[in-house]
């Protein structure tokens, strides 16, 4: 077996401690991704570069050892096919949770590699993994060379924006390290990954069991191979943070430090270019100018950007490092805006279209609201149906109205705030966001920028002479969104009807949505699936600000089964302005009236999708009134709820 590269290392911890761990922090560090299955050898080269650079955990390491005196196996040297057996069984029992992270080192260099198995179910695994991997290494077993898998890796690969592929044909000692069958897989996979974009990749004949070319080439045994060993080329390749340094300077902004009066300061790390005191600087997305005054170091094992204002200057600070910067003028500028070259500044929009991997059990929902978290920015993004979906293994393009677990789509998105990005193709940093579903706060996609629509770009808020405040005052009365929800026979429409003619008595300015009404004009073209009731939700949520807007006090009365979007629109509104109103009546006395016979037909399967019966709704947890329609009269109700509204001025 070839030498470890590791240890010269490993006799300066002995030595010199300090100068070991001084050395290892100045190494730099490069993150990888391994992509295929256990099949291929996954397990057994992880295992090799583990134990090959013997820089393993020490709580690994101590597992390994008390295994190994269990099997009986004695001395110092930890077995080697124990450990991948340990790996391997690792792999299996974190397979569903997310993304194996394992760490080692060699004299040159730190690494990171993400195992994730390389199944299709697993595909969101192997995405975690592959987005903040700078090199992806693709496995092929000699003998059955490049597989369906392997398209569908290296296509994730390249779509997560990995720029160094490293195609490592195994098994090599299987097929007698036969140099025609290597070149034949490696002419083979040339083909294909030209068709997906991939310019380049560095092809190594090896074997994980074995340990051919792993840490020095040629190995004995494939001496017609004239390239690097896997560990030199993965010590050699150059990472993407010294490729960022070239692009224009941008720092999203973690936080704003104000330690003492005479000094603000804006403390992020800097995802691409370099900057230097007296660059002229905007702040995105309000394009405010200034220039940079000072740029503080931040103090080496200190939190990012926390500093006193008295920490050392800097010169100079490029992409990869935190560091907190004072500007010369007394901008507004605070966490989530992007501080970027003033003459270059990335797009800011509100609308833009981009890929997405959705992660999560539950599909994708067109129009629902989900946090949008892109760096320090959080906003919230509703996304139009897909565009099209992509099969990841035969890469076609298919028609889909949303994306289950694992789909990959492209579709438009809108938020509800500008938010400062650059290209995904052109910095990952600032062009990779997650989806947050707002209930249970998973994370629930992942998304790649491709542009900002130019619609987005030319449409601007236009500032009104009259504000919503004259149109109120002149009213006499503070608007409200009166939001009646409950199951189709409720009493909903009864009950604001109801109340609108008692707020008409005590001469306040009202008006009534109604969902029957409504679904005749403005929502005609929506029917009942998911989707079409969250834009049914949507659209009466956008007319009802616009009428509180306008002072008036709005009452509606849809069914809305979906928390998710009474919540935006009570997002929509200023605080206190939205009233949520329970009509609280069970399904069975809702059926029993079944007073348009609809629950009749449904439940005879002549109606689909109908609430309560096979669609469901999701009753409030905490509306402001609630209101029994069992012991109460329409009357009694609308009384109760005035009570509860009061005053209206
Ligand atoms: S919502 O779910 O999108 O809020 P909305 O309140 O507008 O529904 O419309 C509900 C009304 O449409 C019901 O009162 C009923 O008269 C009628 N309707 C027709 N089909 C359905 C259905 N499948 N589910 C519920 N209501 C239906």
């Amino acid at each position: 077996m070839d030498t470890p590269s590791s240890f010269q290392t490993d006799s300066l911890i002995a030595e010199d401690i300090d100068a070991y761990l001084d050395q290892h922090q100045h190494k730099s560090l490069l993150r990888f991704i391994t992509c295929g299955s256990v099949d291929d050898g996954k397990s057994t080269l992880i295992g090799r570069l583990l134990y090959d650079s013997k820089m393993i955990f020490e709580d690994q390491l101590a597992a390994l050892e008390s295994d190994s005196k269990r099997h009986g196996t004695q001395g110092e040297e930890i077995d080697f096919a124990l450990l991948v057996d340990g790996l391997a069984a690792e792999r299996e029992q974190g397979i569903t949770i997310d993304v194996a992270y394992r760490f080692f080192t060699t004299e040159k260099r730190k690494f990171i590699v993400a195992d994730t198995p390389g199944h299709e179910q697993y595909t969101r695994n192997m995405v975690t993994g592959a987005s903040t991997a700078d090199l992806a290494v693709i496995l092929i077993d000699a003998r059955k060379g490049v597989l369906q898998q392997t398209r569908r890796h290296s296509y994730l690969v390249h779509l997560l924006g990995i720029r160094h592929v490293v195609l490592a044909v195994n098994k090599m000692d299987l097929v007698g390290y036969d140099q025609s069958t290597f070149e034949h897989i490696v002419a083979d996979y040339r083909t294909f990954a030209k068709s997906i974009g991939i310019a380049d990749f560095t092809a190594i004949p090896i074997s994980g069991f074995k340990g051919d070319n792993i840490t020095t080439a040629p190995s004995a045994n494939t001496p017609w191979y004239d390239g690097p060993a896997l560990i030199e080329h993965l010590e050699t390749v150059e990472v993407d943070a010294a490729a960022a340094q070239e692009q224009p300077f941008r720092m999203p902004v973690q936080w704003v430090n104000r330690p003492n009066l005479d000094f603000r300061g804006f403390a992020g790390q800097i995802a691409s270019g370099t900057v230097r005191p007296g660059d002229a600087v905007r702040i995105v997305p309000s394009g405010k100018t200034s220039t940079v005054k000072t740029i503080v170091a931040v103090p080496s094992g200190g939190f990012a950007g926390k500093t006193d204002g008295f920490d050392a200057e800097l010169d100079e600070a490029v992409a990869g490092q935190s560091v907190t910067l004072t500007l010369a003028d007394e901008v507004d500028c605070s966490r989530g805006d992007l501080i970027a070259a003033a003459g270059d500044p990335p797009q800011a929009s509100d609308q833009f279209r981009a890929t997405l991997v959705w992660m999560d059990e539950e599909a994708l929902k067109p129009g629902r609201g989900y946090w949008l978290k892109l760096g320090t920015q959080m906003v919230t993004a509703t996304i139009q149906p897909p565009e099209y979906e992509i099969d990841v293994n035969s890469l076609e393009h298919l028609a889909a109205k949303t994306l289950g677990l694992n789909g990959i789509g492209v579709a438009e998105f809108a938020t509800d705030r500008a938010i400062a990005f650059e290209p995904y193709a052109v910095n990952r940093q600032l062009g990779g966001f997650i989806l947050i579903d707002k209930f249970t706060n998973a994370t629930i996609a992942a998304g790649m920028i491709e542009f900002s629509l130019r619609r987005a770009d030319n449409v601007h808020w236009q500032p009104t002479a009259i504000t919503r405040d004259d149109h109120a005052g002149m009213k006499n009365q503070t608007p409200r969104v009166l939001w009646f929800t409950g199951l189709s026979g409720s009493g909903k429409s009864t009950i604001a009807n109801e109340v609108e003619k008692q707020l008409f008595l005590m001469n306040r300015h009202t008006f009534l949505l109604d969902g029957d009404n409504v679904r005749h004009g403005l929502n005609r073209d929506l029917g009942f699936t998911e989707a079409d009731r969250i834009e049914n939700i949507r659209r009466v949520g956008e007319v009802s600000k616009l009428m509180a807007d306008a002072g008036l006090i709005v009452l509606t009365a849809f069914i809305s089964p979906f928390r998710a979007e009474r919540r935006m629109v009570r997002d929509m509104l200023p605080d206190g302005e939205f009233i949520e109103i329970f009509v609280d009546t069970p399904l069975e006395v809702a059926e029993g009236r079944d007073v348009k016979g609809l629950y009749k037909k449904a439940r005879e399967g002549k109606l689909k999708n109908f609430t309560g019966i096979d669609s469901p709704y999701e009753a409030p947890e905490n509306p402001e009134i609630r209101v029994n329609t069992v012991d109460m009269t329409p009357e009694e109700a609308a009384r109760y709820i005035i009570q509860q509204i009061l005053p209206l001025k």
